[in-house]
């Protein structure tokens, strides 16, 4: 797939299908395979399903939409789009926090990223273990304890700095293409699997039955959290590729075609270790590691385990790299962009503050593990940091920005392509960004702190 250059020098998917593949490559990554199976269980599962759903369409798409109008519009970073779309004032601070959430999160990415490398080649070479009395947390801890999650976020953050110093559209884009559907392929066969299991109405029934007494003000924010972590959104990451997008890409349409793939894959995560969780007589509460230990307890059941599990983890990488690329983007662009560097030194510097704040968490599962801040470890704040305050606040600056200070005839061109399409949702769109999104936001900060 080709590329294009624009007169101002900066590159545009050459193709509808890039972009969305590329979108769909930043959403969908360790948030829906990993970060979503543990934070439903430590949650409640239903409860927990129904406000994370609520809040990907009621506030995820319009945001999207919102970072979408921004980026293409304006066809610069976070900082660029505020500044262009209001010069006089000083929005394009909320940048700051963008480049902040991307850093935290590139940071406790890289080691969960670096498992998914370790467990990939454990299975390669028959070092994983798939009978039911050897696995589980056990083997968890003897892979992930100690200095070796240090080496394995290196070589991430390594296979990171490669990807990205060879530019944008090319690796990315062709990555992504073939990746993604290859990933989904494999989630339908393990969720096929899970029918299978002894467990699987238990699990599914955990997962889609929505007990409404479990919605406390920690679901609500987990959820918004999650929604926000998984569609990569209020940090500007989608602003960004956006700026990438030709003029003839129905924004609305691409907004509610990732946030629906997302979802899908988050869902199919869940129908495959929920039902397993139950089989294995394993607690849904495990945290961070559910996934981990889970996986090769099915493995286990499936013929030529190894290899599944091989395949498994090296889409999961790949995925994962899909995304940590598009994080960096954002700190990658400020420097190019904002501070005229070269995008060799932007990358660079980038990527040495990522492997900073990667081997902070990665110590956090050996020699830093008893170091705690408000009863966390570095790898937990960063992630609670990122997800649950960073990202929100900063979808909350984007939604009123859009809602309320930009020209609604810039918001109608973006979303119609200058009038080539039409765009029926535009009144609920704005109004949703105006009032539904900035004050649901508000209420589920107040709601946490235990103000209403
Ligand atoms: N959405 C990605 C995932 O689900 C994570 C991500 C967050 C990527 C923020 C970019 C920006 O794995």
């Amino acid at each position: 797939m080709k590329s294009t250059q624009n007169n101002n020098e900066r590159a545009i998917f050459a193709t509808k299908f890039g972009a969305i593949a590329t979108t769909v490559g930043s959403a969908v990554g360790l948030g829906n395979i990993w970060r979503f199976p543990y934070e439903a269980g430590i949650h409640g599962g239903g409860a927990f399903m129904i406000c994370y759903l609520a809040f990907v369409f009621l506030i995820g798409i319009p945001v999207l939409c919102s970072e979408f109008i921004m980026g293409r519009g304006t066809r610069s970073n976070i900082f660029g789009a505020y500044r262009k779309l209001r010069p006089d004032h000083n929005w394009h601070l909320a940048g700051y926090i963008g480049i902040l959430a991307s850093i935290l999160i590139l940071s406790f990415y890289s080691v969960v990223a670096g498992w998914t490398i370790e467990y990939c080649l454990s299975s390669l070479f028959g070092q994983l273990k798939f009978s039911n009395t050897e696995i589980g947390h056990g083997q968890f801890i003897e892979l992930t304890t100690g200095w070796r999650p240090v080496i394995w976020t290196v070589i991430f953050l390594a296979c990171n700095f490669f990807i990205l110093i060879g530019g944008v559209t090319k690796g990315i884009e062709r990555a992504s293409n073939i990746l993604m559907p290859l990933l989904f392929l494999l989630l339908i066969a393990f969720c096929i699997n899970s029918f299978t299991l002894p467990g699987f109405k238990e699990g599914v029934k955990f997962l889609f039955h929505p007990d409404f007494s479990k919605i406390t003000p920690s679901v609500l924010l987990g959820a918004l959290g999650q929604a926000f972590f998984s569609l990569s959104l209020g940090l500007g990451c989608m602003m960004t590729y956006a700026s990438y997008f030709n003029n003839d890409n129905r924004l609305g349409k691409t907004a509610v075609t990732t946030a629906v793939l997302d979802s899908l894959v988050a869902i199919l995560a869940g129908i495959i270790i929920f039902p397993a969780v139950f089989s294995f007589g394993l607690s849904p509460e495990a945290g961070p590691t559910l996934v981990f230990e889970v996986l090769p307890y099915i493995f286990s059941k499936l013929p030529g385990g190894a290899i599944w599990s091989t395949l498994f983890f090296l889409l999961l990488f790949l995925a994962s790299l899909t995304s940590t690329v598009s994080m960096s983007e954002i700190s990658i662009t400020y420097f190019c962009e904002e501070k005229r560097w070269s995008r060799k030194k932007s990358t660079v510097v980038s990527s040495l503050i990522g492997l900073a704040g990667g081997l902070i968490c990665a110590l956090s599962f050996g020699p830093l593990s008893d170091f705690t801040i408000f009863g966390m470890t570095f790898f937990s704040l960063f992630d609670y940091l990122s997800s649950n305050i960073c990202l929100p606040v900063g979808g909350m600056i984007c939604s009123i920005f859009t809602g309320w200070f930009i020209d609604r005839k810039f918001v109608k061109t973006q979303m119609t392509d200058n009038g080539k399409y039409r765009f029926p949702m535009l009144r609920p769109l704005v109004f949703c960004l105006r009032w539904v999104c900035p004050t649901a936001i508000f209420l589920i900060f107040l709601n946490s702190i235990g103000i209403i």
